[in-house]
């Protein structure tokens, strides 16, 4: 990164800190410039209550990492909020319009997208036309456009911006190239470099890192903290705390669907409830393929969702315990 994007990438980091100084550190905490605000939103699924949030406020501009067990219902929430699923109950707003029966697809032309926990990189085709997928407001859509001959010119800047941003990504040399022949890291940029097609406001990422080697993990990072510098909001899951707590501006940390506390990194990586409930059994358990093959996925999510789900109960009740599954390597 050049000395001018590191300045600028402080300030953006400044700014986000400076913002949420005052902000604090308990559930719920209302923002002094939130993008997303996320009211009694809840999901069942038969007897399992896999989102219960009672309010929830992201920054604009900020990085806010959401962590959290196995289970604890951060993918289904990201499902929600962005129209992949629907709530039993709540209400939610983007950018000042709610967003409430809105589809995936309207979700993400009003500036809003997500990555997947497993890569969606659409594997027989290309890497370009992976990325044409991820155009959204395409002139050539409307019938109209079309017949006036907009869709040609529209064409040619979804190919530029696709250009640019696989050269960004250095994807560049593969953009013939199958998705399916590229690294599990591979395509996990690929994913992210398809959502900002869609020029998004704030973008949501579930677990970029995962499966990651720690090379291109590296790289990850830097374009993770390089949306902020362009003005984008980021919502990230990640297991990982030193991740967390190298790129977030903010935390916040759901369990049993819930959402248990928020702060600063630094704040809510001291919480001994967190502690317990979660980095006990994380914080040294950050694998990563060894050899970042095309099949880089570490795990599949959710697997162990039962047994977390009931650490969370203890650590919600402040208790401090023996977590029998500490000595667990679980793959992350
Ligand atoms: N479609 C579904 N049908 C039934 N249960 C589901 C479904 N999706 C998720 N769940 C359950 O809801 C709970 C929350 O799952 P979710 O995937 O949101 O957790 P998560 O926090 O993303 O976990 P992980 O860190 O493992 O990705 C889990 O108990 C999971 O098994
Ligand atoms: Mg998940």
């Amino acid at each position: 990164m050049c000395a001018e994007a590191v300045s600028a990438t402080t300030a953006a980091k400044e700014a986000a800190t400076k913002a949420l100084a005052d902000v604090p550190a308990e559930p719920g905490a209302a923002k002094p410039d939130p993008i997303l605000v996320a009211d009694n939103i809840t999901r069942r699924f038969g007897g399992l209550q896999a989102v219960n949030a009672d309010h929830l406020e992201v920054q604009r501009g900020a990085i806010t990492a959401l962590i959290g067990p196995n289970g604890a219902g951060k993918t289904t929430m990201f499902n929600l909020l962005t129209g992949f699923d629907r709530p039993n109950t709540g209400r939610w707003s983007f950018d000042g319009q709610p967003l409430n029966r809105v589809g995936a697809h309207r979700v993400a032309r009003k500036g809003m997208v997500r990555t997947f926990q497993l890569t969606k990189a659409l594997s027989k085709m290309t890497v370009m036309d992976n990325m044409r997928l991820g155009a959204v407001n395409q002139i050539g859509e409307n019938f109209f456009a079309g017949l006036l001959g907009l869709w040609h010119k529209q064409e040619r800047e979804v190919t530029q911006r696709a250009n640019e941003l696989l050269e960004r990504f250095k994807l560049d040399t593969k953009k013939d190239d199958f998705a399916g022949s590229l690294s599990g890291g591979q395509r996990k940029l690929l994913e992210m470099a398809r959502a900002l097609m869609a020029k998004p406001k704030m973008i949501m990422l579930d677990e970029p890192m995962a499966g990651v080697n720690p090379a291109l993990t590296q790289s990850l990072l830097g374009h993770v903290k390089e949306l902020r510098e362009d003005g984008m909001t980021v919502l990230f899951v990640e297991h990982d705390m030193d991740m967390v707590h190298d790129i977030s501006d903010w935390v916040v940390v759901m369990g049993q669907g819930a959402i248990l506390t928020e702060g600063r990194p630094a704040e809510v990586m001291s919480n001994q409830a967190v502690i317990d409930a979660y980095l006990g059994e994380h914080h040294d358990g950050a694998e990563h393929d060894a050899d970042d093959a095309p099949d880089g996925e570490s795990r599949t999510g959710g697997t162990n969702a039962e047994e977390d789900a009931i650490d969370v109960v203890d650590a919600d009740k402040g208790q401090s315990k023996d977590n029998p599954k500490n000595d667990e390597s679980e793959s992350q």
